[in-house]
């Protein structure tokens, strides 16, 4: 009834392995001063509930100074902390918290761009002999008079504006306020690497390198060939592919130059955001393992929420992975319609249950844990630049303000969010949903205290469970094991009920169901296995 492993005989796992990171978006997570958006001491004051909930390292989007133009993503100052956030003293205290109780840090570092109003670029932009220039990319007009080429935003339009003050372009892989670095600068990689140390100095367990597979451009800057697929309703980028544009294979030297910058700081973590198909993720591994130790793996968000794909896909990422490579999964992040708006309420259980259970690194993202689902975000009150430009495609929905408890603002602030809360704050908040033995969030922190408990969860090997064509199509089962123990994990992904047979062991215990009331049944012969559930099981001494 089982496929082949995956998985080595570890008995020694380091942190970013054997834990659970928590992404919080730190604009929506606690505010403390009134203004509406979050803060650092707001995360400081949430390192209680963290640890409660039981995740092992908090990931931190941006926080740098930074005009907002992309909310933190175009950095003015790689080594200083935006006044909206806080300060560096309010940084250290909340490093130390979180060491105290623990947690690791991991900092969003956004190397591809810069602001527009970092001095650097200023400096760029002065004239065509700066002497940094050549740190961003300037290039002449194309031979009709307009950009060079054919290269676009990821955010709608051009990506490439003209500087009045030289005549040149500057090529933005985002924003024109977020003009790309020139990574083939070896002064570049040098200033980069010293904000990496900066960093590193003041105690950061490791990084998420934003859009890493982009730092590297082609370096005759070849048009991008068009994309017969492409469909109206998708963002204009998609009229292209992206051949020339990122993953060019120069990009896998410059990682491996940040991963021997962190390697000198003992166990750090350095997480690249890779949006690329299987066989091309895996290469961000690096030669002899020497790149990215967690290439992001998005895949789960981009499959169809089906039994039979799901379980597809997980056979050909783990069979993909290169030797000793460690797998990594995501659900959600703040550039994704939350997990909750996409599978319903019925199967974000199962998501949990699935994210918790696979082997490798789960990613969660704040709110998930209560069941945050897509807010609607009037016109009127949009934020995000994206969404702006290329109307369907903003982000905001999924990155509403946490909703803690059931008081004005759901204790998020006590000033106006910068975006709206669910509708339904006053029963979605954790306060309200701590003490309900069936809510989400009880879900979610037995999961991770399964996790935590139980090294075939945490370390241990897989293998695919094969099952009935029929029920293939709708359950997906597999089991996790490590020295002398095995789980089974079964999940439905349909609304009706299936009998799943259990007959080649003896019998077994329900360490955990999605559905409230089963724990610790036993269970023989077969299990039924109820719509939309999914069941951690146990062999009865075993
Ligand atoms: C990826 C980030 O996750 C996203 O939020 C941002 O807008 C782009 N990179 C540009 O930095």
């Amino acid at each position: 009834m089982s496929g082949p492993v995956s998985g080595t005989n570890r008995s020694e796992a380091v942190w970013w392995q054997s834990g659970t990171v928590y992404q919080v978006y730190p604009r929506s997570f606690q505010d403390t001063d009134g203004d509406g958006v979050g803060d650092l001491r707001g995360i400081t004051a949430r390192l209680d509930y963290l640890a409660w909930l039981g995740v092992d390292a908090v990931w931190i989007s941006p926080f740098y100074r930074s005009p907002m133009a992309d909310f933190g993503y175009d950095v003015a100052d790689y080594c200083a902390i935006d006044p909206l956030f806080g300060t560096l003293a309010d940084f250290d205290t909340l490093i130390g918290e979180a060491h105290r109780r623990r947690l690791k840090v991991i900092l969003d570092f956004v190397p591809n761009h810069s602001s527009i109003e970092h001095p650097w670029f200023v400096e760029s932009r002065a004239s065509r002999a700066a002497r940094k220039r050549d740190w961003y990319i300037w290039r002449d007009a194309g031979p009709d008079g307009g950009p060079p080429n054919n290269w676009l935003s990821n955010f709608g339009g051009p990506a490439w504006t003209r500087d009045p003050a030289t005549g040149q372009y500057y090529y933005h892989a985002f924003l024109p306020e977020q003009p790309d670095l020139n990574w083939r600068n070896p002064e570049v990689r040098a200033a980069m690497h010293d904000a990496l140390r900066f960093w590193l100095d003041r105690g950061v367990d490791g990084f998420r390198v934003d859009v890493i597979w982009h730092l590297i451009k082609d370096e005759g800057f070849r048009d991008n060939p068009h994309n017969p697929d492409f469909e109206p309703h998708q963002a204009g980028i998609n009229r292209f592919h992206q051949t020339y544009s990122c993953d060019r294979p120069e990009v896998l030297d410059v990682i491996a130059g940040m991963r021997a910058v962190l390697r000198d700081y003992g166990e750090r973590v350095l997480i690249g955001e890779i949006y690329l198909p299987i066989e091309r993720l895996m290469a961000y591994y690096g030669p002899e393992l020497g790149g990215a130790d967690l290439p992001f793996n998005f895949q789960l968000i981009q499959t169809p929420w089906r039994a039979d794909a799901v379980a597809a896909l997980v056979a050909e990422y783990e069979a993909a992975l290169p030797e000793g490579g460690w797998p990594n999964w995501v659900l959600g992040n703040h550039d994704q319609p939350r997990i909750a708006a996409r599978v319903g309420e019925a199967q974000e259980r199962v998501a949990a249950m699935l994210l918790l259970t696979l082997r490798g690194t789960p990613t969660l993202y704040y709110g998930d844990e209560i069941g945050l689902g897509h807010v609607p975000v009037l016109p009127e009150r949009a934020q995000d630049p994206w969404g702006r430009n290329e109307p369907g495609h903003g982000r905001d929905p999924e990155r509403t303000p946490m909703q803690w408890e059931d008081a004005p603002n759901a204790g998020f602030t006590t000033g106006t969010p910068w975006l709206p809360l669910s509708a339904d704050a006053d029963r979605r908040n954790v306060e309200t949903m701590r003490d309900d033995s069936r809510s989400i969030l009880t879900l979610y922190r037995r999961l991770l205290s399964l996790r935590r408990d139980h090294p075939a969860l945490s370390i241990g090997n897989w293998r695919n469970l094969t099952l009935d064509t029929d029920l293939a199509a709708e359950v997906f089962g597999f089991e996790r094991f490590a020295g002398d123990e095995t789980l089974r994990i079964l999940l439905n992904f349909s609304t009706r009920e299936w009998r799943v047979p259990l007959h080649e062991r003896g019998a077994w215990t329900i360490l955990l169901s999605t559905h409230a009331g089963r724990t610790g049944e036993r269970v023989e012969g077969g299990l039924a296995l109820g719509p939309d559930e999914g069941v951690i099981l146990s062999p009865v001494g075993g």
